[in-house]
């Protein structure tokens, strides 16, 4: 259970009286004044939480009904904890919480405040009501709100945070169970062989037996919590890819061991999720519980793989303003919306599917069939977080429309082979046409979070990533061609890879919308990179978020990154247009407060909402791609340098470099230690 570490004599209760004071002093009494000081004290009580404080948020209570509220108090990205309502001295407080229930507030968890009273419903009950003058009353009404779970909810957190942490084990059984049968059951051997051949075909020439099997168990473990914790149990029947999966698992467990048999030594890890879930009604709280799976998995039982394949859940307020971003810049840019038709989205790196979901709900009602028939696309490589991103969307498509239809814009591929790919059969032939569909449809915009060696410390970890023939091609041919940096190891990055490949697939006009490592704005080996984006777009939006734990040390993964991890981070908006094309690229940056926490950063993005709430500078790169140019002395270009590539390769001798030769003397190109 969440405790609240909070005492009357903590700083933000001291604050918090201190400022009403002050209030009091200047005359503000009103409610709109006041509240920002129970504001500034919530703030600092989620923060020990990694929650979120949502000011003047709208929430949806029916389809016609929609309330607005003082604050939303957002756990764990998108679950909702509970509600705050102010009120000033002058209000009845009493009256005031009649009338809010009156127009259907929720009575699950609310605080009304005002500033000396405070009056909590829970549950369907009043559980408080009392004077906060004195801190001690007020310390205790804060506990009250923040400490609150309805019942079963906690018993399902429970379950969900155990299975979390046996997510581990319960791999390795796994793995164990699948190996013994490899040595012993002939049936079992031949169908392994046969499946590990689909999936060097489809997913990775040289896919390993150890992922092969890794898939199997993603399919194991996945395939039984959709069938019992999300009452799914034709999810293997309508998902392409699962029935496929489900003939070979059968073939494998057929002959001489039951299935149920096969997994009735990891029973015991879901019966208490199960027994758990079957009192949860919220989907969200449950669709919370997967994306959990989805990390805790990979980052617990796969770490290669989490990193190569940048396997991380992006946050809630970086996907809203993304979309909403995108959606703006189709009105003012192309005269156009996500609903209208004609302009297909993209997700290539699905991943749990928040995207997607996310321009759903943007989409209008009336429009949103056609479009999820046809124009909404996405890839995942990994077969967990397709099953999960396919369960989600459709899911959200049901929520909106009350008809359940399968997606059929998702297909099991990967994104930067799928040229390649479709020559070869991509696990089953309803797959394959769907890659071949999303191949021939025009692609407008392009919006996800691609992968990153975001947990990579050295090269010795050896995560190399894939060669892929055509888009490695065309990074050779460009951002690398063009790069003045000797060292250019940074450019094999998959992030690298997705910039050039979405650049080519909306072909001469669209948008491409990523949030990725930052390294491309100012590191020495992207100005060849640089140079090529400014010459493909006409308009590029870059929004740092700063995180960058290696240029400042100072700075905490975990708490300033919005990702939780070491590289920087950045949204990055990238417009190209047919009509209308200015002579150079206009490039726009914006850069948050470097100190400021994950949780101020997404409180930053909500309150903007879309590109549109952001001060951008404008920014001219100088001759040598260099995007950030303050603080470069313009002098410096003037001096002479003391060698150049040009000069080294000259014969005779050398008048415009100091020296002729240089090189890097010895060096391992391993990290400091080897
Ligand atoms: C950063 S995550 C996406 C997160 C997603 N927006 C979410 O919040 O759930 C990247 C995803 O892309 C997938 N992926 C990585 N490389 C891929 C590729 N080449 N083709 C398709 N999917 C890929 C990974 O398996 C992972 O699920």
């Amino acid at each position: 259970m969440a405790i609240l570490n909070l005492k009357p004599t903590h700083k933000p209760i001291k604050l918090y009286y201190q400022s009403l004071k002050k209030f009091q002093q200047l005359g503000a009494i009103n409610e709109g004044a006041v509240k920002v000081a129970f504001a500034d004290l919530l703030t600092a009580c989620c923060q020990q939480f990694n929650w979120t404080l949502v000011q003047e948020n709208s929430i949806q209570l029916t389809k016609k009904k929609l309330i607005r509220v003082d604050g939303l108090l957002v756990r764990d990205d998108t679950l909702k904890h509970g509600i705050w309502e102010a009120k000033d001295s002058e209000d009845d407080l009493a009256k005031e919480v009649k009338n809010k229930f009156a127009k259907g507030y929720p009575k699950d968890n609310i605080i009304f405040q005002s500033p000396e009273r405070v009056i909590i419903w829970q549950g369907g009950k009043q559980v408080f009501d009392g004077e906060i003058t004195k801190p001690e009353a007020l310390v205790e009404s804060l506990k009250l709100f923040f400490e609150y779970r309805p019942p079963q909810i906690e018993n399902w957190e429970k379950a969900a945070t155990e299975f979390g942490e046996r997510v581990h084990n319960l791999g390795e059984k796994l793995v164990e169970l699948i190996q013994s049968q490899r040595k012993t059951n002939k049936k079992f051997i031949a169908a392994f062989d046969g499946f590990s051949n689909i999936c060097r075909q489809s997913i990775n020439p040289n896919i390993s037996d150890a992922a092969v099997e890794e898939m199997l168990i993603q399919h194991l473990l996945t395939e039984r919590i959709f069938r019992q914790i999300f009452d799914n149990p034709d999810f293997t029947r309508r998902n392409i890819i699962a029935v496929e999966i489900e003939k070979v698992i059968n073939a494998l467990t057929s002959k001489s061991f039951s299935r149920n048999h096969f997994l009735e030594e990891v029973d015991y890890f879901y019966l208490a999720l199960e027994e758990a879930a079957k009192t949860i009604k919220d989907y969200s709280e449950k669709q919370h519980f997967l994306n959990t799976v989805y990390e805790k998995f990979f980052q617990g039982f796969a770490v290669k793989v989490a990193d190569t394949h940048g396997i991380v859940y992006t946050p809630q307020s970086i996907v809203d303003f993304m979309v909403k971003s995108v959606d703006e810049i189709l009105k003012k840019e192309f005269k156009k919306s996500l609903s209208h038709k004609g302009v297909h989205i993209l997700d290539p790196f699905v991943g749990t599917g928040n995207f997607l979901m996310r321009v759903m709900r943007e989409i209008r009602k009336t429009a949103l069939p056609d479009k999820y028939k046809d124009e909404l696309h996405c890839n995942e490589v990994m077969l967990l977080p397709y099953y999960i991103a396919a369960m989600n969307i459709e899911h959200e498509y049901l929520e909106a429309t009350r008809k359940y239809e399968p997606f059929e814009g998702i297909c099991l591929v990967d994104t930067f082979s799928v040229q390649e790919a479709l020559q070869l059969d991509l696990f089953t032939p309803e797959n394959t046409q769907r890659v071949q569909r999303q191949q021939d449809s025009e692609i407008f915009v392009v919006i996800g979070n691609p992968p990153y060696n975001a947990w990579q410390q050295n090269e010795n970890d050896n995560n190399k990533n894939r060669k892929y023939e055509e888009v490695d091609r065309r990074v050779a041919q460009t951002y690398s061609k063009d790069s003045k940096a000797t060292n250019k190891v940074s450019l094999s990055d998959p992030y690298v890879k997705a910039f050039r490949w979405a650049a080519d697939r909306i072909k001469d006009e669209g948008i491409v919308a990523l949030v990725t490592n930052s390294s491309f704005i100012d590191n020495i080996a992207f100005d060849g990179m640089r140079q090529h984006l400014a010459q493909d777009f006409d308009a590029i939006y870059v929004l740092d978020l700063g995180g960058n734990v290696r240029t400042n040390p100072k700075l905490s993964g975990t708490t300033h990154n919005v990702f939780g991890i070491q590289v920087g981070v950045s949204i990055n908006l990238l417009i190209k247009k047919k009509e209308g094309k200015k002579s150079q690229c206009q490039i726009y940056h914006a850069v948050v407060d470097e100190f400021w926490r994950k949780e101020e950063k997404y409180a930053y993005l909500e309150k903007c909402q879309h590109l549109g709430g952001v001060d951008w500078e404008e920014i001219k790169p100088d001759k040598k791609n260099t995007w950030l140019t303050a603080g470069l002395q313009a002098e410096f270009e003037t001096f002479i340098p003391m060698g150049t590539k040009e000069t080294k390769a000259a014969k005779g001798e050398v008048t415009d470099t100091i020296f002729k030769l240089f090189s890097n003397g010895v060096k391992t190109n391993r990290d400091v230690w080897v």
